[in-house]
C-alpha cells in the first residue's frame, strides 16, 4: 500500500511507494516523458510519468495536464541531485494518476504580469512560488511573536474590533452603523488592552485593525495586522529593551525556519543576521539634530529639500529611511514632540512639549515598524487631555475610570505585522505581505 504524503516529507520516504495529491505548477513534454512539477501547498516535487511504466490512458491523460490542474499520483521516490522543486533532491517515478480537474487556461503563466493584473487575480496569485514564500514567513513571523510572548508571562486578550470611540486620531476612523449609532472598526486594540493590563499584569492583543488612511504608498494598508502588548509598571526603558528581545528574536526564527523561502525571494540574509539585540537609541532631538547635519552636507538640491527638517514635525519616509541608515541594526527613537503623538502618551518630567513615546525604525530604508510610550496614568492629566483635544468624555469614561483605581506607571506598543513581513522578507511594497490586501483604491477580491 502506498503512503499519503505531503511534499515536505519526501526525504523520507526514498525507494517507497507514496500518493501525493494537489496541482499541477508546471509539465514539460518529452513525447515518452511527462515532467510534471506537483505543488501541494508544502513543496514541489517533480514525477516522471514514463510510457512504458504506466496505463496508457493515464499516461495519454498526464500528456495533457495544464497548468493548475488537479491530480492524485502514486509512485515510488527516488533520490536524484539533479530534481528540481522545493525541497528538491527527490522525483517520484509515477505509477498511477487520477485526474481530479482539467483546469481552464490558467490566466497567470511564467510571462511578467502588471502589478494591477496579479492583484486583480491574487485568489490565483497566491499560489505563486514567491506569494507562497512570502505568507509562511508571514505565518512564522506570526507564530514567533506569540511563542515569545506566551513565553514571557504575557497573555493573549483579545480586544473587540467594533468600537465606541477613536483609539488613534480621529481623522483616520471606518464608521459602521451599529444599529442606528455610529460605532468604528478598531483602529488599536490599546485602550482595552490597558484595562487588560490591569487585571493580568502583562498581556498582548492581536488581531486586524483598519485606518482610513488616505495615503497610497509601499507602507499603507486600510486594514492591517498589529499585535500590541502592555504591561504594568514598565517604564519606557523597560519597553525598548523588551522591544529589542522581542524583535531580534522573530528574526532570528525566521532566518532559522525560512532559509528556502529566503532564498526563492532573493532576500538578502546578512542584513537579517544583524538584527541582535542590544538596538541603538537616540533621542528625537539627537534625530532631528543628525538630519540637519546630514542635509547642510548634502550637495545634491532635492535631496538636501527632502532631508530639511525642523524641530517639533513628523518624520516622514525620507527622514526615517535617513536615521536607520546611520545604524546596522533597526534603531529606537524616543521622546518624540507631544504634539505629534497620540493623547494618551505621558509627557517627559520638566519637559511637557516631548512625551515618553518610542518608534523602531527599521533598516533598509522600511521606516517605522512599532510605535509605543508610557501611557499617562495620573487621572486629571488624562481628563485634561481629553477634554482639550475635544474627545467626547462620556465615550472614554471607562478609560478614565482605569486611572480611579489602582493607576499603575504602564507601558506598551504596537508592531505593526505587514511592515514586518514587508522589511523581513525584503519586499519594494506591502501589498504581498497580506493574502488579501485592502488599499485606497482595491477592495477586490
Ligand atoms: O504607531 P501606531 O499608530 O500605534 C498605535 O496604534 C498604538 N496604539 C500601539 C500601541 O502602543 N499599542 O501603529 C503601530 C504600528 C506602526 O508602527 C506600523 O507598524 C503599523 O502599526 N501601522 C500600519 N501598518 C500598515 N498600514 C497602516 N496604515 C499602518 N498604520 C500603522
Ligand atoms: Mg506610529
Amino acid at each position: 500500500m502506498p503512503t499519503l504524503i505531503s511534499i515536505d516529507q519526501i526525504a523520507d520516504y526514498e525507494g517507497q511507494e507514496v500518493t501525493v495529491r494537489g496541482w499541477v505548477y508546471d509539465r514539460t513534454d518529452k513525447g515518452r516523458l511527462q515532467f510534471i512539477k506537483l505543488r501541494d501547498g508544502t513543496g514541489i516535487v517533480q514525477c516522471v510519468a514514463f510510457k512504458k511504466e504506466m496505463d496508457p490512458e493515464a499516461f495519454e491523460v498526464a500528456g495533457k495536464l495544464t497548468q493548475e490542474s488537479s491530480v492524485v499520483i502514486t509512485g515510488t521516490v527516488r533520490k536524484d541531485e539533479r530534481a528540481p522543486g522545493y525541497p528538491g533532491g527527490y522525483e517520484i517515478g509515477a505509477k498511477t494518476l487520477d485526474l481530479v480537474q482539467m483546469a481552464e487556461e490558467y490566466p497567470i503563466t511564467p510571462k511578467d504580469h502588471g502589478v494591477e493584473f496579479l492583484m486583480d487575480n491574487r485568489h490565483l496569485w497566491v499560489r505563486s512560488n514567491r506569494q507562497w514564500a512570502i505568507l509562511r514567513i508571514r505565518a512564522t513571523i506570526v507564530n514567533a511573536m506569540r511563542n515569545w510572548l506566551d513565553d514571557h508571562g504575557y497573555l493573549l486578550v483579545d480586544t473587540p474590533i467594533i468600537t465606541p470611540a477613536a483609539g488613534e486620531e480621529t481623522t483616520t476612523l471606518f464608521q459602521i452603523d451599529y444599529f442606528g449609532e455610529p460605532a468604528y472598526l478598531a483602529q488599536t486594540g490599546q485602550l482595552y488592552n490597558e484595562a487588560n493590563m490591569g487585571a493580568f499584569g502583562k498581556v498582548y492583543c492581536f488581531g486586524p485593525t483598519f485606518r482610513a488612511e488616505k495615503s497610497k504608498t509601499r507602507r499603507h494598508l486600510m486594514e492591517f495586522w498589529m499585535l500590541e502588548p502592555e504591561m504594568a509598571f514598565f517604564s519606557l526603558e523597560d519597553l525598548m529593551d523588551m522591544e529589542q528581545e522581542f524583535v531580534s528574536h522573530v528574526v532570528q526564527r525566521v532566518l532559522e525556519k525560512h532559509r528556502l523561502e529566503l532564498e526563492i525571494i532573493e532576500r538578502d540574509t546578512s542584513k537579517l543576521e544583524n538584527v541582535l539585540s542590544p538596538f541603538p537609541r537616540i533621542s528625537y532631538d539627537d534625530a532631528v539634530a543628525r538630519l540637519q547635519k546630514l542635509a547642510d552636507e548634502t550637495e545634491d538640491p532635492e535631496q538636501k529639500a527632502l532631508l530639511q527638517m525642523d524641530w517639533g514635525g513628523d518624520f516622514g519616509s525620507p527622514h526615517e529611511t535617513a536615521i536607520a541608515e546611520m545604524f546596522e541594526r533597526p534603531v529606537f527613537v524616543y521622546h518624540y514632540p507631544t504634539a505629534v503623538k497620540a493623547f494618551y502618551m505621558q509627557p517627559v518630567d520638566g519637559r511637557p512639549e516631548v512625551c515618553r513615546s518610542v518608534d523602531l525604525l527599521a533598516p533598509e530604508g522600511y521606516g517605522e515598524i512599532t510605535g509605543g510610550s508610557e501611557r499617562i496614568f495620573d487621572r486629571d492629566l488624562l481628563e485634561a487631555r481629553v477634554a482639550k483635544i475635544g474627545l467626547q468624555r462620556e465615550a472614554y469614561a471607562w478609560y478614565l475610570d482605569l486611572r480611579r483605581f489602582g493607576s499603575v506607571p504602564h507601558a506598551g506598543f504596537g508592531i505593526g505585522l505587514e511592515r514586518t513581513v514587508s522589511w523581513m522578507c525584503g519586499l519594494p511594497h506591502i501589498r504581498e505581505t497580506i493574502p488579501y490586501a485592502r488599499m485606497l483604491s482595491r477592495n477586490y477580491p
